[in-house]
């Protein structure tokens, strides 16, 4: 019998089963051990990420240190005696950045039953191309807390918006392994609704705050390398058809890439932070100079004009040095990575299809302005591009081009790391998935066909994929 007999009969399986042979393996390369580049770091303690890449230079790292500060601290009610940090709503979810991004990583899931989350935030956009962008009453997100003044001459308290409501329900069921894998998908209700119902329409995009380090050096790909990726029609025949959002940039008005955001929303960093302290905890700025209260939140507009600052709250000055914090936050070393489960389960990685959307590298651009996070040779496992990933995972809302089934490919550096920080398991876009399993067969659309090669792996092989992603 023909010696390539056998291969030529697993290749014909493979064609049959999933359409097409699997992505080839590319060598192993010795800087892949350090993800972020220059820009990689240990941690200073056991459990936060919050640490300065090691390339920059003592200014940057002041400038570092000093965003901190105000990513940490809470912000108040203006007026008060300190106009560097008051400002606080009058509609707001948090009082700080640190209190959503714990520890400048991933935050909590929401509690079963009624409650204000915290970290999971609760987007409102259109279902359908007829609907309004925003709900008319309520804006482009559901704010769960409002502050209270004592000394306005308002009849009433201002209301908070409203309450959510969660509860699960079993969608699918896994036996992987001789382990079970229920997938509990959640189901989301608005309750103590203040402004009235939501509009026809309008659905409810649920998002928990992810993980934020090594986002300079996304920022820093260049548009042309990520084009250079796109396929939306899938002309490439692999079923997957990764195509980017275009979105308007607040700053020049002109549409631009997407990049940024669980349906990648903003352009750049700046962009995606200003929105993040305008929505997040009402603090204004240069590209979203108004509060988040709409025509119909009467006393929310009379509040924000109280406040006693002359133009924004935050000045550029600020913004620009929280700008600096996240640009700046450093990328968790790769770990394990000359262990044999290491090699391993890279090539199941690669294998399954994973890689398709999951990009592993890129070099950063050499002509961006920053120069620590120029010119890097990067490993962050995305493609930053927006995908179908099927019915189960959809939340049906419109963002720019991204679709109500269309989420971005997020990036998988470090993401070992919560088990090993001892942190909460909750992943994908809600942080619904409680195991690196789960999150997999939770994949669906176009990711359907990796999912079947993931389950189709044998166990020593599944196994050190999951090995793999518990190092990257
Ligand atoms: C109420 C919780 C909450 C607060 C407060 C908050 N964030 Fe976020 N953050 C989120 C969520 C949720 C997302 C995903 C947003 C989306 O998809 O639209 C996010 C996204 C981000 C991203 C983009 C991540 C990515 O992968 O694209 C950055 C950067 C970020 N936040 C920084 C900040 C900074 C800086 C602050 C303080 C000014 C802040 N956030 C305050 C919840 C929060
Ligand atoms: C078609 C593109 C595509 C393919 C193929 C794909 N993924 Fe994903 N992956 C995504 C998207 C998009 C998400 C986010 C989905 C969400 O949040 O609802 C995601 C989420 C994840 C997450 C959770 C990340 C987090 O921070 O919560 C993990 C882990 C993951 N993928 C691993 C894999 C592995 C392993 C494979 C191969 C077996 C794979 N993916 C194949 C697009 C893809």
């Amino acid at each position: 019998m023909n010696r390539h007999f056998p291969v030529i009969l697993w290749a014909f399986a493979n064609l049959a089963l999933f359409g097409c042979v699997p992505a080839p393996v590319p060598d192993y390369d010795m800087r892949e051990a350090q993800p972020g580049g220059g820009m990689t770091a240990g941690r200073l303690s056991e459990r936060t990420y919050i640490v300065p890449g090691q390339n920059l230079d003592n200014a940057q790292k002041l400038d570092y240190w000093t965003g901190f500060s105000l990513f940490r601290d809470p912000w108040v009610i203006a007026p008060s005696s300190t106009t560097d940090r008051d400002g606080l709503g009058p509609l707001f979810n948090t009082r700080s950045c640190i209190s959503c991004h714990t520890a400048g990583g991933r935050g909590d899931v929401a509690i079963e039953g009624i409650s204000k989350p915290s970290a999971l935030v609760l987007r409102l956009g259109p279902e359908k191309d007829s609907a309004p962008l925003t709900e008319p009453n309520y804006g482009g997100q559901l704010q769960s807390r409002a502050i209270a003044l004592a000394h306005s001459n308002m009849a009433a308290p201002l209301q908070p918006e409203g309450k959510l409501s969660l509860s699960y329900l079993e969608v699918a069921r896994y036996q992987i392994d001789g382990v079970d894998y229920p997938l509990m998908q959640p189901q989301y209700q608005l309750v103590d609704l203040a402004y009235g119902e939501l509009a026809e329409g309008i659905g409810l995009s649920p998002r928990l705050a992810p993980v934020i380090y090594g986002l300079g050096l996304l920022d820093a790909i260049s548009d042309v390398d990520l084009l250079a990726q796109e396929d939306a029609q899938d002309s490439n025949e692999d079923g997957i058809s990764g195509r980017y959002n275009r979105v308007p940039d607040a700053a020049t008005g002109e549409l631009a890439l997407g990049r940024l955001g669980l349906k990648a929303k903003h352009p750049n960093l700046k962009q995606q932070i200003a929105a993040a302290f305008r929505d997040d905890i009402g603090i204004t700025n240069t590209l979203f100079p108004n509060e988040a209260c709409t025509e119909y939140q009467q006393d929310c507009r009379k509040l924000a004009e109280s406040g006693g600052h002359e133009s924004v709250e935050i000045p550029d000055k600020l913004l620009n040095l929280v700008l600096n914090f996240s640009a700046f936050m450093a990328v968790p070393p790769a770990r394990n990575t000359q262990s044999e489960a290491f090699l391993k389960g890279r090539q199941s990685f690669y294998q399954s299809g994973c890689a398709s959307c999951h990009t592993p590298s890129y070099r950063t651009d050499p002509g961006y302005p920053v120069t620590a996070l120029a010119g890097q040779t990067i490993w962050p496992y995305t493609d930053l591009a927006l995908h179908d990933m099927g019915a189960l995972l959809a939340d049906g809302v419109r963002e720019h081009s991204a679709t109500g089934t269309e989420w971005r490919t997020p990036p998988l550096w470090g993401i070992g790391l919560r088990s090993q920080y001892g942190q909460q398991q909750a992943y994908l876009h809600d942080g619904r998935a409680t195991s690196l399993v789960e999150a997999i067969l939770w994949h669906g659309g176009e990711a359907e066909r990796s999912k079947q090669r993931f389950i189709a792996l044998r166990t020593d092989e599944r196994q050190a994929l999951i090995r793999f992603l518990n190092s990257i």
